[in-house]
């Protein structure tokens, strides 16, 4: 079976086009992506994911109400000036490193949204025949201090084996409609070989209870096979029936990443990510977990 050049991933793709129907009404003119946990956006989050696994080429399929990410990652000139004729450093600091200096942004739209493998799709023209990451910010993964974060754990892997992967982790039979499942056999530690995907079946019908999160590396190739699909589960163009066809074709690996995943697309998944992050917060996270066992 085919595998890839093993280029070092460069290339990451942010979809956020999406409509985020189910965190209305806070999404009704303002991006998921931008809502923070604490007191960051989840989208600089999956950035700074993406940054410290060595990506320099960040591309966002955009849409409508998804400005405020285009000006979350550019100069604010007016509060820059602002914050430095004040001396708030400290502030001015966290302004100007939203993005490191060298690192590219670059903005597709994505005019209507057909779904997430249409998203991924506008990325091609910028892609070229790289291998690349996807990255959902919505899915909010946390890792212990010490360990790599997962998108890093993916490319490490991607390095060794050169074949497109993806993130996977065991979910409750009753949630397999919430995900792409696939069935996997046994490769290499914490590596299983994808023999089939399937995009949200039903608990009874799931082949197995491994979901794939939103973190994925994979082959140009898929692009070929996304451009032919027609309308896939829910009516969409679906990333899975592309990963589907790609695994026809060349190897795709499902790995079990180190970390706990936080579904902020969802209102109690992110009411749970705030919870963590806001107890591990090196300012307040003590007073935070006090606060906490007062109201228990
Ligand atoms: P979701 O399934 O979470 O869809 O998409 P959504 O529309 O954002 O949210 P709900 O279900 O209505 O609440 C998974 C990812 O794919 C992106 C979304 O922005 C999200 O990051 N996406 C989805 C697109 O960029 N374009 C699409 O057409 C669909």
């Amino acid at each position: 079976m085919k595998t890839n050049n093993k280029a070092a991933i460069k290339k990451a793709v942010f979809p956020v086009a999406g409509l985020g129907s189910r965190f209305l009404p806070a999404t009704k003119a303002q991006p998921k992506e931008m809502l923070p946990v604490v007191d960051k956006p989840l989208i600089q989050y999956a950035v700074e994911e993406a940054v410290a696994a060595g990506v320099t080429d960040l591309i966002f399929i955009t849409g409508r109400n998804k400005r405020a990410i285009e000006d979350h990652f550019d100069i604010a000139y007016e509060l820059e000036a602002e914050l430095e004729a004040a001396n708030k450093t400290a502030l001015l600091e966290l302004v100007r490193n939203a993005i490191p200096k060298h690192i590219n942004c670059i903005y597709i739209r994505q005019s209507v949204p057909l779904g997430l493998g249409h998203a991924v799709l506008c990325a091609r023209p910028v892609i070229g025949d790289e291998p690349f990451a996807v990255l959902l910010a919505d899915d909010f993964m946390d890792v212990d201090a010490g360990q790599r974060p997962v998108l890093a754990q993916m490319t490490a892997q991607y390095e060794q084996e050169g074949a497109s992967l993806l993130a996977v982790h065991d979910v409750p039979r009753a949630e397999t409609r919430q995900y792409g499942i696939v069935s996997a056999a046994p490769f290499k530690p914490g590596l299983e070989l994808v023999n089939a995907i399937v995009e949200k079946p039903a608990p009874e019908a799931a082949p197995s209870t491994l979901a794939v999160v939103g973190r994925y590396v994979l082959s140009n190739r898929i692009f070929g096979f996304l451009e032919n699909l027609g309308k896939g589960a829910g009516g969409e163009i679906q990333l899975t029936d592309g990963i589907a066809a790609l695994m026809r074709e060349e190897r795709v690996l499902a790995y079990r990443y180190a970390g706990t995943r936080y579904d902020c697309g969802s209102k109690l998944g992110y009411l749970k990510a705030n919870v963590a992050m806001g107890l591990k917060h090196p300012e307040f996270g003590a007073a935070f977990g006090e606060y906490l066992e007062d109201i228990r």
